[in-house]
């Protein structure tokens, strides 16, 4: 199965900041066009939060037409900067119908792995808490397949990552969620964003991670004094899951060149069956 993850698009309809940095709109566009020029597709799109920046509903409007073109499933869930009530209401076409009163959290049994998303956004504010409503809520949803393999996608990562204005802004009641994944190993792995750079760590035995954005990228700055955003490349992630483990590709969207290997491939699948395997020429 091949997941691929979108983050933090931040679609806005009015002036930014940021609009000196980074258009988000055209970035997505970008992002879009290069999943969709992957020989092999995704099998589902999982949409980490911050999908728009102010969670107005002409921004969600624009992410719709942006996304469009995939022609795939699309799952999404709230970040800080998207407003839960709208975003439920905006985006219903990709959402269960079975929501949660107070959060946007859901579980999807539609493929091998079963994906649960995980909404621990507040309503007017910046930093989310895995509070006992959202824990109440995951224990029963884990309970009732303990044993099927399974990916948790959410906005807030639930460790530090040694980013510090990000760390002490973030989720709250991290450790609990910690310790409910550690005593599930069926989950495989926990993805998330809000972050904007790609970063990997474990909770247990479990893989977590940290999808970049597919506008502005926080500058790499893990002096807790100063911080940045950069307009390093739109990215995405494929997490491709072989039956055993999750492997994760980070994909950065720019205009590069490119050297075609299909022709050396085709010797290399030849030797591969060669007992004298790959010597030096
Ligand atoms: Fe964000
Ligand atoms: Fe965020």
């Amino acid at each position: 199965m091949l997941i691929a993850q979108i983050s933090d698009c931040h679609i806005r309809s009015g002036p930014s900041p940021f609009d000196g940095l980074v258009d988000s709109s055209e970035t997505l566009r970008q992002v879009v066009s290069h999943l969709l020029n992957n020989r092999r597709k995704p099998d589902v799109i999982l949409a980490t939060g911050d999908l728009t920046e102010s969670g107005t509903k002409e921004e969600y409007a624009s992410l719709i037409d942006l996304l469009s073109p995939l022609n795939l499933p699309v799952l999404p869930i709230p970040g800080n900067h998207d407003e839960c009530p709208q975003f439920k209401n905006s985006l219903k076409r990709y959402l269960p119908e079975d929501l949660p009163e107070t959060h946007c959290s859901y579980v999807n049994e539609d493929y091998p792995i079963r994906l649960i998303g995980l909404d621990t956004s507040l309503v007017g504010r910046h930093d989310g808490d895995f509070d006992d409503e959202r824990f109440e809520w995951l224990e029963k949803k884990l309970l009732q397949a303990s044993e099927a393999p399974t990916v948790i996608f959410t906005h807030f990562p639930p460790f530090s990552s040694g980013i510090h204005f990000m760390d002490v802004s973030g989720l709250r009641n991290s450790e609990r969620f910690c310790s409910l994944v550690e005593k599930n190993p069926q989950i495989k792995l926990v993805i998330s964003g809000h972050l904007h750079r790609p970063i990997a760590t474990t909770i247990g035995t479990t893989a977590a991670s940290v999808c970049p954005s597919t506008s502005h990228q926080l500058g790499l700055e893990l002096d807790p004094a100063h911080g940045s955003l950069v307009n390093e490349p739109p990215s995405y992630q494929l997490h491709r899951w072989d039956g055993l483990r999750f492997t994760t590709h980070t994909a950065m969207v720019w205009e590069g060149k490119t050297f075609d290997l299909s022709s050396w491939i085709k010797e290399v699948d030849k030797q591969s069956s060669d007992e004298t395997g790959f010597p030096k020429k």
